[in-house]
């Protein structure tokens, strides 16, 4: 079973819950993590495409948001794609793939919207599977870090959604 994470990350949250995603899947899968930089737009010949992203202004982060991040904060690592973009560069698919999207967010206050939500929405357009309902990890502030135990909550949500998928293990 091939798995693509794809990630975008400005303060290193995001990837890290990626990279927590690739551990667990890494016993039974083959596992390649990119940021939203270097991943590829075409990704048939992958079992399952796992995109997660943070959540700005209640949806998948813009160039206008990540410019803001790096206002706050001069040494943001502000990527020349997020997953907007990436989405919009992906060649669509004829054989649906199985995918799944996470987010991070604030853990207070709790606002509405999901970089998520708005990624399933595009990878639905894009003829990809998207059974597996998206899935939020938490952040205090902006910056982070990830509030205790979301890693832990992310490996096992990356287990269950790979247990689900009717592929064989590798
Ligand atoms: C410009 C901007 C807008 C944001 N808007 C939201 C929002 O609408 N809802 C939310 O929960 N978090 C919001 N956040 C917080 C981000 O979700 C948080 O910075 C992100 O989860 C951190 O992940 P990262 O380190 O991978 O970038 C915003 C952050 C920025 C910089």
């Amino acid at each position: 079973m091939r798995v693509l994470v794809v990630h975008e990350s400005l303060w290193g949250n995001t990837r890290k819950v990626a990279e927590a995603v690739a551990r667990a899947l890494e016993p039974i899968a083959t596992v390649d993590v990119v940021d939203t930089d270097s991943a590829p737009d075409v990704v048939e010949g992958y079992d399952l495409l796992i995109v997660g992203g943070p959540t700005h202004a209640f949806s998948m982060s813009r160039k206008s948001t990540r410019e803001g991040a790096r206002q706050q904060d001069a040494d943001v690592h502000v990527p020349a794609r997020g997953i907007r973009e990436w989405l919009d560069d992906l060649t669509p698919v004829t054989v649906p793939i199985p995918s799944a999207a996470f987010d991070t967010r604030v853990n207070s206050p709790r606002l509405p919207g999901s970089a998520a939500k708005a990624a399933r929405h595009e990878l639905r357009s894009r003829g990809f599977d998207v059974a597996i309902k998206p899935v939020s990890f938490r952040v205090h502030g902006y910056q982070g870090p990830l509030v205790d135990g979301e890693l832990e909550r992310a490996a096992a949500w990356a287990r269950g959604l790979v247990s689900g998928l009717a592929v064989p293990a590798l």
